[in-house]
């Protein structure tokens, strides 16, 4: 993503949102404890409810010194109808800290707000930069969704690496207003620029730098890739042997992972030697040696393979497995590399 072609948006926003700004309860001043807990407020909570909850708060602890002595049960009775319950505690939190370590005063550069808790990197942006006009940007998803459409970029704005190029990018086209700047492209992505609907292009004061708005992409952008959660599971794996040489492979499962391919017996989880001997004895098999062979892992697309390989002398060829000799292995079997990291 590069923004070399919106060096001219800074003005424009900042006289559209002169012009447009809502008229909304923590912007009467630039008290940096009136935006600090509308922003907190404002994470993962709509405006509207936000409006409500904030006048009940500012009248009942109006200062850093009140947020810091109030009593819990007082704290989170008012933070009802907010939800995310950590954020009033990191309040409180913060709050003491200010006023055991900064006597009081609220501290005003973006590197010391950044140290308080619950402040992460665009809290401390949005109050540094609207309170004090620090030259720092504040990315939240509004901005990320705005930069993603004038750029035309189909970068994955979920990805902390794009969160942290958009970051850097945006640096260079912050103005000295900087506050009015990041509090426009707030104000801009909750009214004009919306994450759901059509956008209000025709009345977006930056749609002639706009590519997304240019090549009707705005339903495409931005785009958000949740990643799955990775799970790991944890494998015993057999080759199995018997007196003549031959190993036992057998079957996977017509559906899910690997389906239908051939594996090397295997356990869920670790387990002691009893435990790995009984387990073997339970399919019908007599072994008559285990011996650990390696440890191994797999990435398969969203689960790791973490695994401990065994050598198993067997009696016989028991057990309900195919028995082949490793030129039939070689020759027939789609064994997957995931098993062949245990052989070899
Ligand atoms: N969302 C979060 N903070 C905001 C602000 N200061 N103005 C507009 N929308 C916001």
């Amino acid at each position: 993503m590069k923004t070399d072609a919106l060096q001219g948006i800074a003005q424009l926003l900042i006289q559209w949102f002169d012009a447009n700004r809502r008229a909304l309860p923590w912007r009467r001043d630039r008290e940096p404890y009136h935006v600090w807990v509308s922003e907190i407020m404002l994470q993962q909570t709509r405006v509207e409810a936000v409006m409500r909850c904030y006048e009940r708060f500012m009248r009942a602890l109006p200062d850093v010194q009140s947020l810091a002595a109030v009593e819990d049960d007082v704290l989170l009775k008012l933070w009802e109808g907010l939800g995310y319950y950590s954020r009033a505690r990191n309040l409180k939190k913060a709050a003491q800290m200010i006023v055991t370590e900064y006597g009081g005063v609220f501290p005003q550069t973006y590197e010391q707000l950044r140290k308080l808790p619950g402040i992460g990197e665009y809290t401390a942006g949005a109050i540094a930069s609207i309170c004090y006009n620090e030259k720092v940007p504040a990315v939240d998803g509004n901005v990320l969704r705005i930069l993603a459409r004038l750029t035309g970029s189909r970068d994955n704005v979920l990805l902390p690496e794009v969160k942290k190029a958009y970051t850097a990018e945006l640096r260079k086209l912050l103005p000295d207003e900087a506050g009015s700047f990041n509090e426009g492209l707030m104000e801009l992505g909750e009214l004009v620029c919306v994450p759901n609907g059509a956008p209000g292009c025709a009345r977006c004061p930056l749609a002639g730098f706009c590519v997304a708005c240019r090549d009707d992409l705005t339903a495409q952008l931005p785009v958000r890739v949740k990643q799955t959660k990775r799970r790991r599971e944890d494998k015993s794996v057999f080759v199995l042997r018997a007196p003549d040489g031959r190993i036992a492979v057998e079957k996977r499962p017509a559906r899910g992972l690997l389906s239908g391919m051939y594996q090397l017996p295997n356990i869920d989880g670790f387990h002691d030697d009893a435990a790995l001997l009984q387990a073997l004895e339970d399919r019908g098999l007599q072994p008559t040696q285990l011996r650990f062979l390696k440890d191994a892992k797999h990435i398969f697309t969203h689960i790791d393979w973490y695994m401990k390989g065994y050598h198993v002398s067997v009696t016989r060829p028991a057990g309900g497995f195919l028995w082949v000799t490793e030129e039939e292995l070689e020759a027939s079997c789609p064994l997957p590399t995931v098993f062949r990291k245990i052989l070899s």
